[in-house]
């Protein structure tokens, strides 16, 4: 081959790369001219027989062929496949969402009460779960027998701090680091050596609630449970205070809400603070009182979606999940 040959044969096959409207087409053409045995690898090879004078041109030839057909090649691919995808494309198909996520109900729940308390000039103090046994026990008034501090009942660790029984402690962290008057709500986790039923779990939840100034009274604490019994169940609701016993407050209470349907339901443990715990924090209680309550989140979870297994909420199971 000389190089006017080359040199027709290179426009005539560009111009036919060019104009090629199939991917099959083009593919053939590959084939034929940029494969291992295609026609462009069997003319460079005979480049010898080509004349000495125009050897060099005749290589700049047909290296710019190759390289000319294959960018050509490499365009029209990507083109036709672009066009069979949206040929491929059912433009009626329903749409593929990824589903937005949503709060967890425990998390939904604690929200709604620390809001409540909020409205009233509460305000959210946190503490840890590991406790010392001193917050977890000891300041709270808890007697050295009392069947809570038993290692069946309580995870204590190595060096005997304990995985916090309940948020009461956060009361004590607090008072120990702000002076009255005192507002707070303590949302947070809990643990128990419980083994795990419908109803019990050996981590859940509570919120703590401690409110201390001077001539705080039992009016202070009845008031404040039925206006957070109105906002969370409704204008209706009737509590029910019963006596009890608490360590850390004396006199203690259960105390029960009217539920519109679920009737009466035990909500909160609540009580005056114990002049022991007052004095365990530094406080003169000549000067101040106070009150306290704490309260399971879970249980007022279940009530309120009628939920009927506690395990429910921890299992992580989207079809559950995506109804709150
Ligand atoms: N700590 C109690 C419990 O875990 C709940 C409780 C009761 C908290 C009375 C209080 C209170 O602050 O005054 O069952």
């Amino acid at each position: 081959m000389n190089l006017d040959e080359l040199n027709n044969l290179k426009t005539e096959i560009l111009e036919k790369a060019k104009n090629a409207n199939s991917i099959d087409l083009i593919n053939d053409i590959r084939a034929s001219y940029l494969s291992k045995k295609g026609k462009i690898p069997l003319i460079m090879s005979e480049i010898k027989n080509v004349s000495v004078d125009d050897r060099a041109s005749f290589g700049q030839m047909i290296n710019s062929f190759k390289k000319e057909l294959t960018e050509i090649i490499d365009i029209k691919i990507k083109s036709f496949s672009k066009t069979e995808k949206l040929q491929t494309f059912d433009i009626t198909q329903p749409g593929q969402w990824n589903s937005i996520g949503s709060s967890h109900p425990i998390s939904i729940v604690t929200d709604k009460i620390c809001n409540i308390f909020q409205k009233i000039g509460f305000t959210i103090a946190e503490g840890p779960d590991i406790e010392t046994s001193w917050n977890n026990f000891d300041a709270l008034n808890t007697p050295d027998d009392h069947s809570s501090r038993d290692s069946q009942d309580t995870f204590y660790l190595k060096n005997k701090d304990l995985l916090r029984c309940h948020t009461s402690p956060v009361q004590i962290r607090y008072m120990k680091s702000h002076n009255p008057p005192i507002r707070i709500i303590s949302p947070g986790r809990c643990y128990r050596r419980d083994t795990p039923d419908s109803t019990h779990s050996a981590n859940f939840h509570q919120i703590e609630g401690l409110y201390v100034d001077e001539n705080v009274t039992l009016a202070d604490l009845k008031g404040t449970v039925s206006y957070f019994a109105n906002e969370l169940l409704g204008e209706s609701v009737k509590t029910r205070f019963r006596p009890h016993f608490f360590p850390f407050t004396e006199p203690s209470f259960e105390v029960d809400f009217m539920h519109p349907t679920a009737g009466w339901i035990e909500v909160l443990g609540a009580g005056l603070v114990h002049p022991n715990v007052f004095e365990n924090v530094e406080y003169d209680d000549s000067k101040i009182s106070g009150f306290a309550f704490g309260m399971g989140i879970e249980r007022i979870v279940m009530i309120l979606y009628d939920i009927k297994d506690i395990r429910d909420l921890y299992e992580n199971d989207l079809r559950f999940l995506k109804q709150f």
